[in-house]
């Protein structure tokens, strides 16, 4: 038995569309894992196929090829999904149902009953800070307050995975950390969170790994530090220099960047040429008074890779 929480091999998924069966290629075959209690992030512009992915491994669609398992268990298999709570893109309600009413219909899907089901019903709505608004009726919700209920239904039952796409999109920035906090917690838990979202901010402080998205493949995966280091850079400062000074002794160019800040030169410099670039300011007599990697944001990544490749989500005919 596998101990991966997902796993896929190969996946892929074209839709047909319209009255001729034009086809629609979402997802070209990809690959990856998720491990038990790890925070896995799938990131990507529009259309690249994120939302598939997702459907794909909580068998709401079904691939054109691979295979995908949770738990060790084909997605196919109904006992694929014992452990898992998930939050759709576009959740649809039932909006007659009070939250508190909604929470109980899933746990009782979840199998739990009277007294367990009560508590924990008051424990997700307590998590998710909803307890005052839980006797209205979901119709009356905010979009915000809707997302929250919904995220307290994928944490009934303590699941080994939850799965979010775009579990932030809608909530204020109180909602926002109220649902990075929480994802934190599902990990120290030893739950496995994969999750889609377009804000890089929330990668970076969440992810243990990440796989960028585009045209429908996996251009990158892994740490959020292995992604960016492709193109880190040092900011190199030279203290009571001018930039004519500095300009005498090197060259700008693509790898390396000036600016002057009260009587300092700061050079953002490549990793090819920083050797070379600290030689010359020693050997011109300036002091170089610090010298720290910089790492390029995640969003720098996002839109060079997004630069490099033309491709967004993609019609086959
Ligand atoms: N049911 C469907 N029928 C036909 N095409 C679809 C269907 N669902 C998605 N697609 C197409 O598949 C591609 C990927 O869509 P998907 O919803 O997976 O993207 P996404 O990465 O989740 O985008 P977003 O960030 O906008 O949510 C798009 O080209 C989209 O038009
Ligand atoms: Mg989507």
């Amino acid at each position: 038995m596998s101990s991966s929480a997902v796993e896929c091999e190969g996946l892929s998924k074209t839709y047909r569309v319209g009255f001729l069966g034009r086809k629609v290629q979402a997802l070209k075959p990809i690959d990856f894992v998720v491990h038990p209690g790890e925070v896995f992030g799938l990131i990507g512009p529009n259309g690249a196929g994120k939302s598939t992915t997702i459907k794909l491994l909580l068998n709401l669609v079904l691939p054109t090829s691979g295979k995908a398992r949770l738990f060790g268990r084909d997605v196919n298999e109904p006992s694929s999904r014992e452990s898992l709570g998930y939050v759709p893109e576009a959740p649809v309600p039932y909006e007659h149902l009070s939250g508190e009413e909604y929470l109980f219909l899933q746990a009782s899907l979840a199998g739990l009953g009277g007294a367990a089901s009560k508590q924990e019903v008051a424990r997700v709505l307590e998590r998710v800070e909803m307890k005052r608004h839980a006797a209205l009726r979901i119709r009356q919700y905010s979009k915000g307050m809707t997302q929250r209920v919904m995220l307290a239904g994928a944490l009934i039952g303590h699941p080994k995975l939850v799965v979010l796409d775009e579990p932030t999109s809608g909530l204020d920035p109180l909602g926002r950390r109220l649902v990075r906090d929480l994802i934190l917690e599902l990990r120290h838990e030893g739950t496995a969170v994969l999750f889609c979202t377009h804000i890089m901010s929330d990668v970076e402080m969440l992810c243990d790994r990440v796989a960028l998205l585009i045209g429908g493949a996996i251009h990158k995966c892994g740490k959020v530090s292995e992604l960016v280091s492709d193109t880190r850079t040092h900011e190199v400062v030279v203290d009571n220099a001018t930039r004519e000074q500095v300009l005498a002794l090197v060259q700008v160019d693509d790898a390396l960047r000036i600016e002057v800040v009260a009587q300092r030169v700061m050079l953002h410099v490549g990793e090819t040429r920083l050797q070379d670039v600290l030689r010359q300011l020693l050997n011109g007599g300036l002091t170089v008074s610090r010298i720290q990697p910089e790492r390029i944001p995640l969003e720098e990544t996002f839109m060079a890779a997004l630069r490099t490749s033309n491709q967004h989500g993609g019609d086959l005919e």
